[in-house]
């Protein structure tokens, strides 16, 4: 059986981590074995990685934070995505190479074309089978948070108009390449929206 790359995306709020779960058990009942990833922080690295870039609170340059998430994600590829891929697994994780360009890119003042491939370098030109984006009014997203936390990360804490950015970066990703993305309105129920994710899905197992 060969390996299947799924990634989720969306802005912060959107429902990643259910439709995750949801679709996890999924397949597992399918039979197939799933590893479950994510980014950042899916490695032991990765997770010293993900405390610098979420948690300090000092100014952090573009291209710095652009290459601590690129580094991230050639660590977790290297380690846990290839070798999962290659014993036949389904890889389901949360955010890839279409948050850096999102976030990096379209959200800060770098080019989404450099960021892509700073990330295609990292991950040895690894591209997602399928890429579910959840798309969401971040103004949406927040207040799903704001119920949930009370402390924001870095990136959490950008201002609406960075998070507006985001999400138009994503759809602009959707429309560019609209053969490996599934982009779905999240503010549906979550399990009309977990039925869409398993009908596109099943086509590819
Ligand atoms: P995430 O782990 O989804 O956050 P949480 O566990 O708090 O929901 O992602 C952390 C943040 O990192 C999120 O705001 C998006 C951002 N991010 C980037 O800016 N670039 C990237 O390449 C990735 C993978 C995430």
């Amino acid at each position: 059986m060969s390996g299947l790359f799924l990634t989720l995306e969306g802005g912060d709020g959107s429902g990643k981590s259910t439709q995750s779960a949801l679709l996890a058990a999924w397949l597992r009942e399918r039979g197939r074995e799933v590893v479950l990833s994510r980014e950042p922080g899916g490695t032991e690295l990765g997770a010293e990685i993900r405390e610098l870039l979420l948690h300090r609170r000092a100014y952090m340059a573009p291209r710095a934070e652009a290459l601590l998430y690129a580094a991230d994600r050639a660590q977790n590829v290297a380690t846990v995505v290839r070798p999962a891929l290659e014993a036949g697994a389904v890889v389901l994780q949360d955010r890839y190479l279409d948050s850096s360009v999102a976030y990096q890119g379209a959200g800060r003042v770098l080019s989404p074309d450099e960021v892509r491939r700073l990330s295609l370098w990292a991950s040895e030109e690894l591209l997602p089978d399928l890429t579910i984006l959840l798309d969401l009014d971040p103004a949406v997203g927040r207040a799903r948070l704001d119920g949930a936390r009370t402390r924001y990360d870095r990136l959490e804490a950008e201002r609406q108009d960075f998070h507006e950015r985001v999400r138009e970066g994503y759809l602009a990703l959707a429309a560019a390449e609209p053969a490996r993305f599934l982009v779905l309105d999240a503010s549906q129920p979550v399990h009309d929206i977990a039925d869409a994710i398993r009908g596109r899905v099943a086509t590819l197992l």
